[in-house]
């Protein structure tokens, strides 16, 4: 039997909304999560040039909107190094949100899910803010509680452009009701430091996210050797529980695959991210065989089935209905 940390079912996440069905980032994707049954709704933050928080997956926009296609910022194209790459293109923090909001989202992988780009132009970039009216909203309507799964985005870049994430984010969190350990929501970063800084500003729950290569980026600044596979050692854990309540994992980092695609056998990071007090949420899933194992094609049930076998904690989604009937028929079963 499948054993959660807390015992409750693992939670769902719709990651960016329900993004395999519509645009990411935008409100129909999220009011559509809801709908199919998620229990949380998933924005990823960065901010404008007046400090308003904004759901995007990176400040760079030209790939989920239509900014390249209106003339009145064409002199706005530029080329910046984030986090340590070079992008061109159009960013957020050159911005107001009144010039956002002119802007439409659009699907950003038209050639997985063309049926999507029948929305492309229909939806505005939301605030954070609006956001959380949606989850407190429908909360009320549907009469289930909707989390928010909100994370900072390139959080030392924006700090040092004067834009930094955390105030505006635990403002706006306070000042719409979320307060302590209990409260429907997990806030997360890829990076360290801003996860710490936050722990001591807040009792909200964190999250650390672990990626399956690389390093954080604030260690780069700061000098700090350690990688993400550093993180994921017994004492690596150890240390993210000193200000985190859970690890969000590359599903990789659970069940690593060879080099044909094929899954190899479940590492031990469930069960010792669990020993250390850490809930563990999975990243990201995705219907569509280009993101599937070979194990899997065309069988994407059968991938979350195998993970929730696992004992996780939670799962990213782009397509929750199809985890909550996995997840519901081994809750049926008696395995979650
Ligand atoms: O935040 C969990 C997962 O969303 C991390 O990946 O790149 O989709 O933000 P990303
Ligand atoms: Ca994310």
């Amino acid at each position: 039997m499948a054993k959660t940390f807390t015992g409750s079912s693992p939670i769902v996440i719709g990651h960016r909304g329900a993004s395999g069905y519509r645009p990411e980032h935008t409100l129909a994707a999220y009011e559509l999560a809801i709908a199919l049954g998620a229990d949380y709704i998933e924005p990823d933050l960065v901010s404008t040039k007046d400090g308003i928080l904004i759901a995007r997956h990176e400040n760079e926009i030209s790939e989920t909107t239509d900014v390249a296609s209106h003339a009145e910022f064409t002199n706005r194209r530029t080329n910046k190094i984030i986090d340590g790459e070079s992008k061109i293109g159009w960013f957020t923090e050159d911005f107001t949100l009144a010039e956002i909001k002119t802007l439409k989202a659009k699907e950003r992988i038209p050639q997985l899910r063309p049926q999507n780009t029948i929305y492309d132009g229909k939806f505005t970039i939301p605030t954070l803010q609006e956001i959380i009216d949606l989850a407190q909203m429908k909360s009320a309507e549907i009469g289930r509680i909707i989390g928010i799964y909100p994370e900072t985005k390139c959080p030392t870049y924006f700090k040092s452009i004067g834009l930094s994430l955390e105030e505006p984010l635990l403002a706006t969190l306070a000042a719409n009701g979320y307060q302590g350990a209990n409260a429907p929501i997990f806030i997360q970063s890829f990076e360290v430091s801003n996860l710490q800084y936050l722990s001591t500003k807040t009792d909200l729950t964190l999250v650390q996210l672990l990626n399956a290569s690389g390093k954080p980026y604030d260690f780069f600044i700061s000098g700090d050797e350690r990688t993400y596979t550093d993180l994921i050692t017994a004492s690596g854990l150890e240390e993210i529980a000193k200000y985190a309540q859970a690890v969000g994992i590359h599903k990789n980092l659970l069940l690593p695959k060879d080099s044909t695609n094929k899954l190899l056998s479940p590492t031990s990071l469930v069960t010792d991210a669990h020993a250390v007090g850490l809930l563990v949420h999975v990243w990201t899933f995705r219907n569509e065989d280009f993101f599937l194992p070979l194990d899997f094609q065309s069988n994407p049930q059968g991938e979350y089935e195998l993970f929730l076998n696992l004992n996780i904690d939670g799962v990213f989604s782009d397509y929750p209905d199809t985890i909550l009937a996995v997840r519901d028929r081994l809750i049926r079963e008696g395995i979650n």
